[in-house]
């Protein structure tokens, strides 16, 4: 009877729906509790007002505007295919693989080369464990306890092979097994329960079979190039894109983002119709002789071709005399001279008030104009509205993606 995949209702027979394994369809969006709960934290204000009005209003995918950093790693391993679907289901338009090297050549998603030690079980797994570029040592009176496992220690198949966890590690560890999970507390381990980690072909399938656009980031190789003598970084930055070519990928769904200057005008140069949407992540924000320079360079980095910059999110904002959230001088420069803004990432400073009074990283222009997770919205808006950004990556993207159908951007 169930055998037979049909099912009688009311003496009516219809067909079961059919359920694809691997590659299941996601188009009943949801957001989930959460953008709600941030929504009721907010004093009352015009924009609370906004956002509580859309409440009951169906969600759709944001098809740009929300972009899913990593899957959704304040509660699932990231860069995992658990972590992509829930990304999905949350309404983001855009997925991201973190892209690093294997030994054997072959790109997977991994947000940095050498965090197999506090992404994956690598060092549960003494066969592979082994082979790591540092092998655990135990933390003593003086030290941490440290390890080091490379993507490019281990073969493509070796690393299918392990399970994706939440980044995490506990420097007081003496075993492997104590290392695994040390906070921080505000993620949850809930869904730690051996994911599955994915290469970049199998990420460029799983994201087109669900219609969604690709944001690939090359991340900065940690071994010294060219890689075993001859895999220089524009073979790994070629290979990138070969991928999508070789899958007959649009490459107006493809985004390609690096930290390297060198990568983006690599791309501009050798593959024009990927290279017109590269993202170009700075970081020279991060000090403030490089924040200066990154402000002057806003009219030669669009003269070469780049159209799309993403520095984090404090490098956007600002905080005025009275405590708002305004642009900095880098959104008023990029805006000047006509570059599309993306910013990253929203969900990843914990709960805010702690955030704020420790001078977290992605608030620290605005921390002053921080009480707690109900500001959490006025720093989307602030982004959307004032600083005019094109889409946002999200730990969480749920939170986006509500924001941006109430709103109805795309
Ligand atoms: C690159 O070097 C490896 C050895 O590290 C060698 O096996 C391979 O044939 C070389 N490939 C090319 C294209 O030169
Ligand atoms: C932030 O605002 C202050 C006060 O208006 C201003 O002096 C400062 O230059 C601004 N900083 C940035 C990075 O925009």
């Amino acid at each position: 009877m169930y055998a037979l995949s049909l099912l009688v209702t009311a003496g009516v027979v219809v067909a079961a729906p059919s359920y694809k394994p691997g590659w299941p369809s996601v188009t009943n969006i949801q957001v989930g509790p959460r953008p709600f709960w941030l929504v009721d934290q907010m004093e009352d204000s015009p924009l609370k007002a906004e956002l509580a009005a859309c409440s009951e209003k169906p969600i759709h995918h944001a098809p740009f505007f929300s972009i899913s950093h990593r899957g959704g790693p304040l509660e699932f391993p990231e860069h995992s295919r658990e972590g992509l679907y829930a990304g999905a289901r949350m309404g983001a338009g855009v997925l991201e693989c973190d892209v690093a090297f294997t030994s054997d050549r072959q790109l997977v998603c991994r947000h940095s080369q050498c965090d197999l030690h506090t992404t994956t079980d690598i060092l549960l797994r003494p066969e592979l464990a082994a082979k790591c570029t540092t092998p655990f040592q135990a933390a003593t009176a003086e030290s941490d306890a440290t390890a080091k496992c490379c993507t490019s220690d281990i073969t493509h198949d070796e690393f299918l092979s392990l399970c994706a966890k939440m980044d995490s590690s506990n420097p007081d560890a003496t075993t492997p097994e104590e290392y695994q999970y040390g906070g921080p507390d505000w993620r949850t381990t809930a869904y730690d329960n051996c994911a599955t980690p994915v290469d970049h072909k199998t990420y460029i399938k799983i994201t087109d079979s669900l219609g969604l656009q690709f944001t690939p980031e090359l991340k900065t190789p940690e071994v010294e190039m060219p890689f075993q003598g001859n895999y220089t970084q524009e073979m790994y930055a070629q290979q990138l894109i070969d991928e999508y070519k070789e899958a007959c990928i649009n490459p107006k769904r493809v985004w390609p983002q690096s930290f390297l200057e060198d990568d983006i005008l690599y791309w501009i140069k050798a593959e024009p119709r990927f290279g017109k949407q590269a993202v170009y992540l700075d970081e020279r924000v991060d000090t403030e002789e490089g924040y200066e320079v990154a402000v002057a360079s806003m009219d030669r980095l669009s003269k070469q071709g780049v159209r799309i910059m993403a520095p984090p999110i404090f490098a956007l904002l600002n905080t005025s005399a009275e405590g708002e959230i305004v642009p900095s001088a880098y959104a008023k420069a990029a805006n000047r001279a006509g570059l599309d803004i993306i910013t990253w990432s929203l969900e990843r400073s914990g709960p805010l008030k702690e955030a704020a009074e420790t001078g977290e990283y992605y608030i620290s222009t605005i921390a002053d104009a921080i009480t707690g997770d109900g500001d959490m919205y006025r720093i989307v808006d602030a982004l959307a509205r004032k600083v005019g950004v094109k889409a946002m990556f999200s730990d969480w993207p749920a939170t986006v993606t509500y924001y941006a159908n109430c709103l109805g951007l795309n």
